[in-house]
């Protein structure tokens, strides 16, 4: 694992009171948006594809002239300047409320060094200093923290992930879908409210994401526009379904939900992600990117009977595929397989399951050890969606699974994926109370 230490504590950002939030425990009510309209708050950092950049995303809440980040070796040397892109964005609400977006991209950086930065109107009105760490280039060892479904309210993997942060436990974060819950909430209010929340994990590593269920208001314009800087250099031209890649791991964000939100969409996008994805997949150097990660936000495999049909139905038609009117629109299934992806890692069940190797309803006859899977032939699912959010937990009948689920936890927490090297991942499941592992094995390939 990486140890990369992060000054959190020395740069903390307080633009906006909190109700609790900011401190990861449930809250009963959203954090209110404060400060003055031009101060920049809900800093997050992401990657593109060139691991020498850094893009730097903000909001003000009006309009300002310009958009800066000065960046350097220490607080007081931020002496290299970018400006930045600016547009406003306004809510679908009713009131049709409008804040600003402004998105930076910080290139030409030094591998394995801290960076601090700054963000604002070039003039008066500036951020508190953050930094970020960039990776060692010919280091493959990162670590990721996964989860998804956490929002505003019982955030309950918040002051973990802080803790792990402050202590050097991982190097980005992969957020798979359902946000703030809802980021549209309060004509966008809670949105900003749940990116503030997030800005002391967000402002110092990339946080890389896939939309959800919970982000389809207004088409998803709040998950669109909110994190447009994740999409910045993907060769799908949308951050609804695109790649990117880190160390030895090709990473493919897709969009579980235009499989189920037709009334939004015409069934084509189905076939514009797929032709994109095989494109994708069959574009990968495994020789440069030995594993391939697909992350979503729905699950095609999981044992949870207390959401009906979320594991029965719904997991069938984005497994399987289904026909509507003459025209067959295939699952998801027979493409992990086909291009031997490693780990599909997907959320919207508030619990945590991992499978053994599996294809077609089918455990791959290989596998006998539980905590090494050694060659697998078929990709291994892994629902990490139990972030903390106010629909609390999901459930499981033990009764009810299929001989591919290996192991089922219905306890609040997230995941850590440890890219060790070329030949082996590992995967930790921690509890957010206490973080004490739960689950942990081996991919090796
Ligand atoms: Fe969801």
């Amino acid at each position: 694992m990486a140890v990369r230490v992060v000054l959190v504590t020395v740069v903390a950002v307080i633009v906006v009171a909190t109700a609790g939030g900011r401190d990861g425990v449930a809250s009963a009510a959203p954090v209110a948006t404060q400060g003055s309209g031009t101060q920049p708050q809900q800093l997050h950092l992401a990657l593109t594809n060139d691991l020498s950049q850094r893009t730097v995303s903000y909001v003000t809440l009006e309009s300002t002239d310009r958009s800066v980040t000065t960046f350097g070796a220490s607080p007081s040397q931020l002496t290299r300047r970018v400006n930045c892109t600016n547009r406003p964005f306004t809510d679908g609400g009713l009131t049709h409320r409008t804040i600003y977006l402004h998105e930076c991209v910080l290139s030409n950086l030094d591998f394995a060094t801290r960076y601090f930065y700054k963000v604002g109107d070039g003039d008066a009105v500036w951020s508190p200093v953050l930094n970020f760490t960039t990776w060692a280039r010919d280091d493959p060892e990162l670590t990721l923290a996964v989860y998804g479904d956490m929002g505003v309210i019982n955030a309950r993997s918040l002051k973990p992930l802080q803790q792990d942060l402050a202590e050097g436990g991982y190097d980005l974060i992969l957020h798979v879908g359902d946000f703030a819950y809802n980021m549209d909430t309060d004509e966008g209010k809670r949105g900003d409210a749940f990116m503030n929340m997030i800005e002391p994990l967000a402002g110092h590593v990339p946080y890389m994401t896939c939309l959800g269920n919970h982000e389809t208001a207004y088409n998803f314009s709040h998950y669109t526009e909110r994190f447009a800087a994740i999409a910045q250099t993907t060769t799908s031209g949308n951050n609804w379904w695109f790649s990117w890649d880190v160390s030895v791991v090709h990473f493919v964000a897709l969009s579980s939900e235009i499989y189920y939100n037709f009334y939004l969409y015409p069934y084509v996008k189905i076939t514009e992600q797929l032709q994109w994805l095989e494109r994708d997949l069959q574009r990968v150097d495994r020789s440069k990117t030995p594993f391939v990660v697909v992350y979503l936000h729905r699950p095609l495999y999981c044992s949870n009977t207390d959401d009906l049909p979320d594991c029965s139905l719904d997991t069938q038609h984005i497994r399987e595929g289904f026909t509507h009117q003459g025209q067959f629109y295939p699952g998801l299934d027979a493409f992990m397989y086909k291009y031997n992806v490693n780990l599909v890692l997907v959320a919207h069940e508030h619990s945590y399951e991992r499978t053994w190797p599996v294809y077609n309803s089918t455990v791959d006859p290989t596998q006998t050890n539980p905590h090494v899977y050694h060659n697998p032939q078929y990709p291994t699912h892994i629902v990490s969606g139990a972030g903390g959010c106010d629909e609390d937990l999901d459930y499981y009948d033990e009764l009810h699974h299929g001989p591919w689920s290996l192991v089922r936890s219905a306890s609040y927490g997230y995941g850590h994926l440890h890219i060790v090297n070329s030949t082996h991942l590992h995967w930790t499941q921690f509890l957010a109370e206490g973080r004490n592992g739960t689950d942990e094995f081996w991919c090796v390939s």
